[in-house]
């Protein structure tokens, strides 16, 4: 098992298979002047299935794969069904935009894919092509409907931004009326896309606030443990709804996760590198033993809370980075 010196068991390894994406997102990252990882950068299937391999053996159960857009890496699907056969893993999921998921649907589900997170901000078609830069909402859909089809559990993502989708936020509590998903409001993040400049009037509070005023009725239900989203569900209605404080971050004192970037650097925080790039080990030789060795050293240096460690000494190079590149 592993522990850091807090006590936090981290049992949840989140794996960037990629940094591209096929959306442009504006809270995500500018249109162009992006420079992506080199493909010999990146790791292999090969690599990632070792490294998962080696963390379930250190005692990770849960893997969600994230990017960029996972499915913009070439055979990502063998990859997800490498992963779902590895002994130890019991909750492999994904976070997807939904562009070219529909047709693996099938797949993911023989898999054993427990849920997928899919990111929609929008219910309304203009708004979706401001926002994303790109004319795929119908595609969205059609994805959400799928995988409902399939009866796997889905949750929606959406980045709450003033003048931008707050419009949206209540058709969007309203779809959870018939549909059993999970709706999820999250406090925008300053990233690359938006530069930083976030007043974040659309902080948990104020979503809350909103949803409030329209149904008055909101009942708060209890959080899964580590959660990032604080639940909430409407009576009478078959999904939920969530608040992901992403930004205020309230979260870290239960983090059970670690991140390893499409390069194969570890991250034990969002907001914090390692040094560590355990893709480097890998290729100079390094046994399982060794890896394992460097994973527990890492984890024994997670700190209490990297959000409030970052945020008194953000800089301009910190908050350039895109979610993306470290995988959300
Ligand atoms: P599950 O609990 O497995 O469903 O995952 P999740 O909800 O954390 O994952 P998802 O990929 O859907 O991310 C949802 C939002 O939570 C995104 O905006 C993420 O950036 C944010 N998020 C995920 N992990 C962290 C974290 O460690 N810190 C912060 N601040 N935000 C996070
Ligand atoms: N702030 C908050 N959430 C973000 N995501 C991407 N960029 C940001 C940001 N700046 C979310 C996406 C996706 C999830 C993995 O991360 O909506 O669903
Ligand atoms: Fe792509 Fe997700 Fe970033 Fe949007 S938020 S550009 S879907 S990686």
């Amino acid at each position: 098992m592993l522990t850091d010196k807090f006590g936090r068991t981290i049992n949840y390894l989140r794996l960037a298979v990629v940094d591209r994406c096929n959306l442009r997102c504006t809270y995500c990252m500018p249109e162009n002047g992006l420079t992506w990882i080199k493909q010999k950068e990146l790791m292999t299937d090969e690599e990632m299935l070792r490294i998962c391999s080696v963390f379930a053996e250190l005692g990770v159960d849960k893997i969600r794969i994230t990017g960029g857009e996972p499915f913009v890496r070439k055979n990502i699907i063998n990859l997800i069904g490498n992963l779902s056969r590895l002994e130890g893993i019991t909750d492999l999921s994904l976070t997807t935009n939904g562009l070219l998921t529909e047709q693996y649907i099938p797949q993911l589900k023989e898999f054993g894919v427990k849920s997928v997170n899919l990111s929609l901000d929008t219910l309304d078609e203009e708004r979706f092509f401001t926002i994303t830069r790109r004319k795929s909402f119908n595609t969205v859909m059609k994805t959400l409907e799928a995988l409902l089809e399939h009866d796997i559990k889905v949750k929606v993502n959406t980045v709450v931004m003033e003048h931008q989708n707050i419009e949206d936020i209540i058709p969007l509590v309203l779809l959870t009326q018939q549909l059993p998903i999970d709706v999820r409001f999250i406090e925008e993040m300053p990233f690359n896309g938006n530069d930083g400049d976030i007043s974040l009037k659309w902080n948990y509070p104020q979503i809350y606030k909103h949803i409030r005023e329209h149904f008055p009725e909101i009942e708060k239900t209890a959080d899964p443990k580590s959660s990032t989203s604080y639940s909430y569900r409407i009576p009478g209605f078959t999904g939920n709804i969530g608040i992901i404080a992403a930004y205020t971050r309230s979260f870290c004192g239960d983090c059970n996760r670690i991140r390893i970037t499409p390069s194969g650097v570890l991250r034990s925080c969002l907001y914090e590198g390692t040094g560590i790039n355990l893709k480097d080990e890998m290729r100079s030789g390094k046994t399982d033993e060794e890896l394992k060795n460097s994973i527990i050293n890492c984890i024994q240096n997670k700190s209490r809370d990297g959000w409030e460690a970052q945020k008194l000494s953000l800089t301009e190079s910190q908050i350039h980075q895109s979610m993306a590149t470290i995988g959300g």
